[in-house]
């Protein structure tokens, strides 16, 4: 390994005083365990970022997505987020980032990524700041009964 403890000790201080809350969780987020200094090990995402869903996955229970806010859920084992923006109005979007493929967490209107501190807007899975070239992937989604599904 290039970097003595120290320094890197040091490294991490620094980005922990001048980060923001969420610096520890990039660092541990994003951090390439291997040491090879690497952008190509993201957290683990296979092929949900790019293949959708099929239709008729539960999604969640639409009583427990807050009207203005977000949850945070998984179809098929991937993670996606869902957001009610109006009252009755339900989206939903894949929670891989498109920076570099972190899981994207709910945070109210907004989504946080937490490895780069890209915000995404709940409602509409635009970015609002940080790196994210891309908007958030869109799922088509349904309310049948009590419960979002996935729709074709
Ligand atoms: S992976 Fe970099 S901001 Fe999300």
């Amino acid at each position: 390994m290039a970097t003595s403890p120290d320094l890197t000790r040091r490294a991490a201080i620094a980005l922990g005083s001048a980060g923001a809350i969420g610096g520890a969780l990039a660092l541990a987020g994003c951090t390439d365990a291997s040491g090879t200094g690497s952008d190509s090990a993201p957290p683990a995402a296979g092929d949900a970022s790019s293949a959708p869903p099929p239709a008729g996955e539960q999604v969640a229970a639409a009583a427990d997505v807050p009207v203005g806010g977000s949850i945070d859920a998984t179809v098929a084992g991937a993670p996606v987020l869902v957001a009610q923006p109006k009252a009755g109005e339900y989206v939903a979007f894949s929670a891989i980032c498109t920076h570099q493929q972190c899981v994207v967490a709910a945070a109210g209107a907004e989504f946080h990524c937490p490895c780069h501190g890209s915000i995404y807007d709940a409602a509409t899975g635009d970015v609002l700041a940080g790196p994210a070239p891309e908007p958030l992937s869109p799922i088509k989604i349904e309310v049948a009964g009590d419960e979002i599904v996935t729709a074709s």
